[in-house]
């Protein structure tokens, strides 16, 4: 158990946009060790088929697992969304637990929505898969859902988006079926979206909540960990380090701006 203990938590997600999740936990768990993978060879996620997630998945969890890790984390909605059960069955064999998006942030929307009128802004992978929908019917109060789908906002934030007059464009163009729809709460259904806050709530309006999972994540991981006797005691501080499946230096760059904190060395890993 000792052993164990000691184990990293292994979080992935396609790019960067995981990163939202792993500084929640980072702060809320800093006695903790952390590793995260970037698989930016295979990005975008969102535009792949549901057996194609599913292979990624399983190859980043075996990938991620092998190195040792007592949790793993999916810090992106794609990949949750077709390979939940499939990161299950491999973490299974490793006898660790899996934490992952999108069952967190339908509970928060149907706990603060007050209209019941809930948007769903996510890639078409996830949207497709049905994976909120689900979710959301699940919370035991009835809502009424816009999904859109957003095929360009995850590319813009990974290639390092400028903050310019298009991709306010853009943004604007994802947020009018949500507005037609007036609803009140949205969920930002991929994890690099966060990353474009100010411009969504701009958009929206300051009375429209933006639901991420990052808090309810690291508040999960904790959990777990608890339950299951793997929590570090507190005192030293643990460390972060970083996989990517392409390009270190641009991950390491991105990465740091958008942690805001330094992300050291990169390991380059190559995927089948
Ligand atoms: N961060 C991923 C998610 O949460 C999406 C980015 C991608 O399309 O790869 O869905």
């Amino acid at each position: 158990m000792d052993a164990q203990r000691s184990l990293p938590i292994a979080m992935f997600d396609s790019g960067v946009g995981g990163l939202t999740v792993l500084h929640e936990c980072l702060v809320s768990l800093p006695e903790e060790d952390f590793v995260y993978l970037g698989d930016d060879a295979r990005f975008p996620y969102g535009a792949r088929s549901a057996e194609e997630l599913r292979a990624n998945v399983s190859q980043v969890s075996r990938c991620l697992l092998e190195r040792g890790a007592k949790l793993l984390v999916i810090a992106c909605n794609s990949a949750t969304s077709a390979g939940l059960e499939t990161a299950r069955e491999v973490a299974a064999a490793h006898d660790v637990e899996v934490v992952s998006v999108i069952g967190p942030e339908a509970e928060i929307a149907a706990a603060v929505t007050q209209t019941g009128h809930v948007g769903v802004l996510a890639t078409p992978a996830t949207v497709r898969s049905g994976a909120y929908r689900r979710a959301l019917a699940s919370q035991h109060r009835p809502l009424t859902i816009t999904e859109v789908e957003a095929p360009d906002l995850a590319a813009v934030i990974q290639r390092g988006f400028p903050f310019s007059e298009s991709v306010v464009e853009m943004v604007r163009a994802y947020c009018r079926p949500l507005q037609g729809a007036e609803v009140d709460t949205v969920v930002l259904g991929c994890t690099h979206y966060p990353l474009v806050a100010p411009m969504l709530q701009r958009t929206l309006g300051r009375d429209v909540r933006l639901v991420s999972a990052g808090h309810a994540i690291a508040a999960t991981v904790q959990r777990t960990l608890a339950d299951s006797g793997l929590a570090r005691e507190g005192g030293e501080e643990g460390s972060y380090s970083f996989i990517c499946t392409e390009d270190p230096h641009a991950f390491q760059e991105l990465g740091t701006r958008f942690l805001q904190m330094p992300l050291g060395e990169v390991e380059l890993v190559e995927l089948p």
